[in-house]
């Protein structure tokens, strides 16, 4: 796929914002396999990166067609672009309709809320988004591991209110991660890579994705992970459970108190992918009555959080505030990365950062 951006000179339109800089885009697209030719560069939205969350918002919600500060020059320079890579801009049918030899969309960001996807597919043009941050969210998750089972912050915080304690609600069952069974609930992207680090740390690591195959993990060099289709057996043989579903209609309020239920009493249960994923009502009933041993929450039913929640006052719980993603270098370098997830669907034809792959391919 795309074999033809290596051969002429391509015209590349790069649009950036304040987030990401404009020379790193350019170096990155350079870097790329991309034949490049003529880049003309262009800027959207506020210059200054605080004053840009509402407007973030604002595609976040309403989508691409309606976005006013997107640079009048930009429906001129697209006639002649063949790539259009861009961090946020709006990507609107009437952009696309202006295009008149686009052949690909990049975009340094995972969601695709900014690109009319649709009528990029009905031009018959790829999008390609890239997985900025999975390092910094696996990286994240592992700390939560250790920091909870072995009572890291809850010491800290005792130590700031002058108390030294050695013995803990869990320290009768306390084990080292490296001796524990960790169950994975979602192979995606964050899913793999984080087996991989756990893989690496001695961990035996159960893997559960309705929708991947016992293959398609070790394809992904994951013959060790123990694969299951039972989801029961994976809640009742892990030490540590940990969710990394996307969220979507069909997996709102997916985990249950009946899988809490399935659960050892001994064992924790993790949370770092979206809030609407579990019920957490469930999750306060579950710790509250014993269910589980405690829980590492980075995301929530509610952010910010209502000061007043229980799950504050459990000793259990260890809270972060959405934060598992945010690196800066996972951001600022995320150029880089799509450039190399196009380098790959070039030259490996591995297209699984292509967004409107099946839909292109009619399937
Ligand atoms: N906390 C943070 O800062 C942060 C940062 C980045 C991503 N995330 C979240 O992490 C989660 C995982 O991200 P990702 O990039 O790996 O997503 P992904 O789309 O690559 O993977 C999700 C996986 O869930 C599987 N799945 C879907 N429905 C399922 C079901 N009913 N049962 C079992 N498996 C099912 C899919 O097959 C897929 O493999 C997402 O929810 C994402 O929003 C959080």
């Amino acid at each position: 796929m795309l074999q033809e951006l290596t051969k002429s000179p391509q015209n590349i339109l790069i649009i950036t914002d304040a987030n990401i800089d404009i020379d790193v885009m350019v170096d990155a697209v350079r870097k790329s396999v991309i034949n490049c030719g003529r880049i003309d560069t262009l800027f959207f939205g506020p210059e200054d990166k605080e004053d840009f969350p509402d407007l973030q918002l604002n595609i976040e919600k309403n989508g691409p067609e309606d976005i006013k500060e997107v640079p009048e020059e930009a429906f001129e320079l697209i006639k002649d672009a063949d790539v259009l890579f861009i961090h946020f801009c709006p990507v609107s049918s009437k952009l696309l309709d202006a295009a008149e030899h686009l052949k690909l969309i990049m975009t340094n960001r995972g969601g695709v809320e900014h690109i009319n996807v649709e009528a990029a597919t009905a031009k018959n043009i790829p999008v390609v988004n890239c997985i900025r941050n999975a390092d910094a969210v696996t990286e994240f998750v592992i700390a939560m591991m250790i920091d909870l089972t072995r009572d890291i912050t809850l010491s800290h915080d005792l130590l700031h209110q002058g108390k030294w304690k050695r013995k803990y609600y869990n320290s009768s069952f306390q084990k080292t991660l490296g001796n524990s069974k960790v169950g994975l609930i979602g192979m995606g992207n964050i899913g793999v890579l984080l087996a991989k680090k756990l893989l690496a740390l001695g961990v035996h690591v159960i893997a559960y994705d309705e929708f991947v195959s016992k293959e398609a993990l070790d394809k992904k060099g994951l013959q060790d992970v123990e694969y299951t289709e039972d989801l029961d057996y994976l809640l009742g043989e892990s030490d540590i459970v940990s969710l990394h579903l996307r969220y979507l209609k069909a997996t709102e309020n997916w985990f249950r108190i009946e899988h809490f239920r399935k659960m050892r009493k001994d064992a924790y249960f993790i949370n770092s992918a979206r809030g609407g994923l579990l019920n957490y009502d469930d999750l306060r009933t579950a710790l509250k009555e014993g269910l589980i041993a405690g829980a590492a929450l980075d995301v929530l039913d509610k952010e910010p959080m209502d000061p007043d929640d229980p799950l504050l006052k459990m000793e259990n719980v260890l809270i972060t505030s959405h934060l598992a993603g945010t690196t800066v270098d996972s951001i600022e370098l995320s150029p880089y990365i799509v450039a190399r997830d196009v380098d790959t669907i070039i030259r490996d034809d591995i297209c699984d950062r292509v967004v409107n792959y099946r839909k292109l391919q009619g399937v």
